[in-house]
C-alpha cells in the first residue's frame, strides 16, 4: 500500500559548511516533515556565488560537510531526496526563461535587495550584480520546478516567498496555463538560540556552538556565555532572565529550568555550578550527533552517493516541469 502524504516540501540552505546549533533546530523539523511529506533538500550552491563569486573555493566543501550534518540531524536519503542545486542544470534553464518575463521593479522591491547591498557596501564588497538582484528569482526557480506545496521558510523569507507566487500567477498567465503550482510557507515556530554572547548565534560572531562539538569545545564555550553581571558571589541574588546559560536551560535541561530559576533568584546556586551542568546536559544532547557524523566520516564516498541518488530524483522531477513549460511556451 502507498503511503499518502500531505503534500510536497521543498526547502534549501546556502552551503555555510558545519551546522551549529542555532540552524539545529530548522534540520530537525525538516527531518520530523519526512513521514508525512514528500520533502526535497538541496544546498543551495549557486546562491553561495550571488555574494562569493570572487572566491569559490569554499563552497564545494562546505556543501559536503552541511549535507554530512544534515545526515547526523536525522534526515533520511531513503525518505527525501537530498541533492546539490548545481547538479540539477534545470534550473538554470528555467531561471533564464523567467528572467525574460520578470519585471526589474519587482526584484528592486524585494525588501532584502537594499539591505544586503548596503551591508556588503559597508564591508567593502559590491554585489550590485545582475546574479544578487536574481537571488529570488533563483529561489522561485528552486521551488516552482519540484511544483511544491510547501516551503517551511523563517520570516526573513516570506516576501521571496511572495515573489515566487507572484511568478506562478505572471506565467500561468502569460501562457494561459496551470502548469506552475503557487507555493505556501510553511512557517516553523522555532524559538531562537542566542549565541553564547547572548547576541544572534552566527559563524561571523564567532558565539556558537557546532552541532557536533567535542566535549572540550563545550566546556569553552559554557565557560565563555554571559551571566547576570550582578552576581559575583554564589549568595547574591541573580536575575536569570538576562542570563544566557539560564536560555540554555530552558533549551537542554527544560526540566530543571524552573529550579535553576529558583535557587538563582535566591542566591543558592553559583554560576560555576550552573554552567557545570549546562556542560553535561548539552554533552547528552550532542553525544550521539557526534557519533552518527564519526560513523559518516568513515564513508565518504557514500555521502557522494547520497548526492548523487538525490540529483537522480530531482532531474526527473525537475524535468518533468521543464516539459510542461517548454510545451506552454512553445519553444
Ligand atoms: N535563501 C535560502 C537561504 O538563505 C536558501 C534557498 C535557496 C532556499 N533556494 C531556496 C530556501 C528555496 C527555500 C526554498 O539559505
Ligand atoms: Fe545564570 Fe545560572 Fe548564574 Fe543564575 S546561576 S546567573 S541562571 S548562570
Amino acid at each position: 500500500m502507498t503511503e499518502v502524504k500531505k503534500g510536497r516540501i521543498l526547502s534549501g540552505m546556502r552551503p555555510t559548511g558545519k551546522l551549529h546549533l542555532g540552524h539545529l533546530s530548522v534540520v530537525e523539523s525538516w527531518a520530523a516533515q519526512q513521514n508525512d511529506y514528500e520533502c526535497f533538500y538541496f544546498i543551495a550552491d549557486w546562491h553561495a556565488l550571488t555574494t562569493q563569486f570572487d572566491d569559490t573555493s569554499a563552497i564545494r566543501e562546505a556543501g559536503r560537510q552541511m549535507t554530512i550534518d544534515w545526515l547526523a540531524a536525522g534526515l533520511d536519503p531513503e525518505k527525501s531526496p537530498i541533492f546539490r542545486q548545481s547538479d540539477i542544470k534545470t534550473h538554470a534553464e528555467l531561471y533564464l526563461l523567467f528572467s525574460m518575463m520578470t519585471p526589474l521593479s519587482w526584484l528592486e522591491r524585494v525588501p532584502t535587495y537594499k539591505d544586503q547591498v548596503r551591508q556588503f557596501g559597508e564591508q567593502g564588497k559590491d554585489i550590485t550584480t545582475h546574479g544578487f538582484l536574481g537571488y529570488p528569482l533563483l529561489m522561485a526557480v528552486d521551488i516552482l520546478i519540484y511544483l511544491a506545496d510547501y516551503v517551511p521558510v523563517g520570516e526573513d523569507q516570506l516576501p521571496h516567498l511572495e515573489f515566487a507566487r507572484e511568478m506562478v500567477r505572471r506565467f500561468n498567465y502569460l501562457y494561459n496555463c496551470d502548469v506552475l503550482k503557487e507555493p505556501q510557507a510553511l512557517l516553523a515556530k522555532i524559538k531562537m538560540l542566542p549565541g553564547v554572547d547572548n547576541r544572534k548565534m552566527s559563524k561571523s560572531y564567532n558565539n556558537y556552538i557546532s552541532i557536533t562539538a567535542e566535549p572540550e569545545e563545550i566546556k569553552e564555550r559554557c565557560i565563555q556565555m554571559i551571566t547576570d553581571p550582578a552576581r559575583i558571589r554564589k549568595t547574591d541574588l541573580g536575575h536569570p532572565d538576562i542570563c544566557t546559560v539560564y536560555a540554555y536551560h530552558g533549551f537542554y535541561n527544560a526540566e530543571e529550568q524552573p529550579d535553576i530559576a529558583c535557587r538563582c533568584k535566591a542566591g543558592e546556586i553559583g554560576c560555576f555550578a550552573c554552567k557545570a551542568r549546562l556542560q553535561q546536559k548539552l554533552n547528552e544532547f550532542i553525544a550521539p550527533i557526534r557519533e552518527r557524523r564519526r560513523q559518516l566520516e568513515e564513508n565518504p564516498a557514500r555521502i557522494d552517493e547520497i548526492l548523487a541518488a538525490g540529483a537522480e530524483v530531482a532531474k526527473k522531477e525537475s524535468e518533468k516541469t521543464m516539459e510542461a513549460v517548454r510545451g506552454v511556451m512553445k519553444i
